[in-house]
């Protein structure tokens, strides 16, 4: 891949003259921000140029995506990669766009992009991706339910952006694009310009000319999500929360007719759901809950999980492997968050938690490729040497880079 100088981002990266601050209080979740010129010269030191892009869009394991069309025409056409070079050459000079997901997980060095922002909680982060527009290319006017920091890396894009919109998509079956789009504020992308937009805001780019654009994206479960997974950890636990009750069944209640379910019966299933909620009830209430969310919010939105490793190894032998390599590279599929109460902390990775001291903790959640025991100058005391080989066997590292 190309220069480490993409990965060592200026000072004003990224949010220029504005402080971390000013950008909590009135950008944050509440409305889009145009930050001009925050990397000047970007495009010189690419840490992915259209090529890399195209390569990593050729390997098995990528979530790659070619559409193409127009708003003009409502011709979008969406294929799926793998991708070879002859895709690219049938859709000709204009209007598609090439999309990759995760691109910081096949190119791990480009975690590192993440840790520019790290004013925001970490978990919160998802992915970065990276889209390569031929002029004209788009995805057409759509909207997020996350929120996005989108990048002009190189090439020039046009985006239009609209608070209030009407909500009918077009009749497609891949993606989601709003058939009527009219915005109301537009700027044209240079090089090193970037875009933040809260959730749910309508937005359409049109490369000007060839472009690439990285998205930063963010995630947000919905109530439904946490829910469900809430649900299927709540039904492992001893206690199920109480059981439809209906002691209070008269007679009366009896001469409906038969087989139906009457709006009592409605009545006391409100009352056994909405007794969850309550503040004496056993499930939001529950010590555990905290415990519940790291471990889900590890594995949300992930396509990919670790493998434990071939072979497990023993703390003598990580001892000895560890003082000699120095360095571990993360699993670029691992996602790592922590917690403590007022006696312990918690690290908790895709599927697994451990309890571990708060400073090495930190050090393993750092959004990095590698963990260099040297040059960070962590120091392989009993303790530390226990937490890196369990996760070094459940998988989420590695002696080499697997990338
Ligand atoms: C793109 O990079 O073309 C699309 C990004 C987005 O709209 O979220
Ligand atoms: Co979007």
């Amino acid at each position: 891949m190309n220069t480490i100088d993409g990965l060592v981002p200026p000072d004003s990266f990224p949010l220029g003259e504005m402080t971390t601050a000013e950008f909590l209080r009135d950008y944050w979740q509440k409305k889009p921000c145009l930050l001009r010129a925050v990397w000047p010269g970007i495009e010189k030191c690419l840490p992915v140029n259209a090529d890399e892009l195209a390569g990593i869009a050729a390997e098995e394991n990528t979530e790659a995506r070619l559409i193409s069309g127009t708003h003009a025409k409502h011709n979008w056409k969406v294929e799926y990669g793998p991708f070879e070079s002859e895709d690219y050459t049938q859709l000709g000079e204009a209007d598609w766009t090439l999309l990759v997901q995760d691109v910081e997980k096949h190119y791990p060095p480009l975690k590192q992009w993440l840790s520019n922002f790290s004013f925001l909680p970490s978990w919160r982060l998802d992915d970065i991706m990276i889209s390569f527009a031929a002029a004209g290319g788009s995805v057409g006017p759509h909207t997020d339910q996350y929120d996005v920091f989108l990048f002009q890396a190189s090439g020039k894009r046009r985006w239009q952006i609209s608070d209030t919109y009407n909500p009918e998509l077009l009749d497609h079956e891949e993606i989601k694009v709003l058939r009527e789009f009219s915005g109301d504020q537009s700027w044209d992308l240079e090089p090193g310009d970037l875009l933040y937009l809260p959730p749910n805001v309508a937005h359409f780019g049109v490369a000007l000319e060839p472009c690439l654009s990285y998205s930063i994206g963010l995630r947000a479960p919905s109530r439904a999500e946490l829910f469900a997974h809430l649900a299927e950890w709540f039904s492992h636990s001893d206690d199920q929360g109480g059981r439809y009750q209906d002691a209070d069944l008269t007679n009366n209640d009896l001469d409906a007719s038969l087989g139906k379910v009457d709006q009592q019966a409605i009545t006391r299933v409100q009352m056994l759901l909405n007794s969850s909620f309550d503040s004496s009830n056993e499930l939001t209430q529950n010590p555990d809950l905290a415990d519940w969310f790291c471990q889900f919010i590890c594995a949300y939105r992930l396509s990919g999980a670790p493998e434990p490793a071939q072979v497990a190894l023993g703390e003598n032998e990580m001892a000895i492997l560890l003082a000699d390599a120095g360095v571990l590279y993360r699993n670029p599929w691992s996602r790592f968050c922590w917690r403590s109460d007022n006696n312990s902390s918690w690290l908790y990775a895709t599927g697994m938690k451990i309890e571990c001291p708060q400073q090495l903790a930190e050090l393993i959640c750092e959004p990095a490729d590698t963990l260099n025991f040297k040059t960070q100058n962590i120091l392989l005391d009993t303790t530390t040497i226990q937490v890196i080989t369990t996760l070094y066997n459940k998988g989420h590292f590695f002696f080499e880079n697997h990338a």
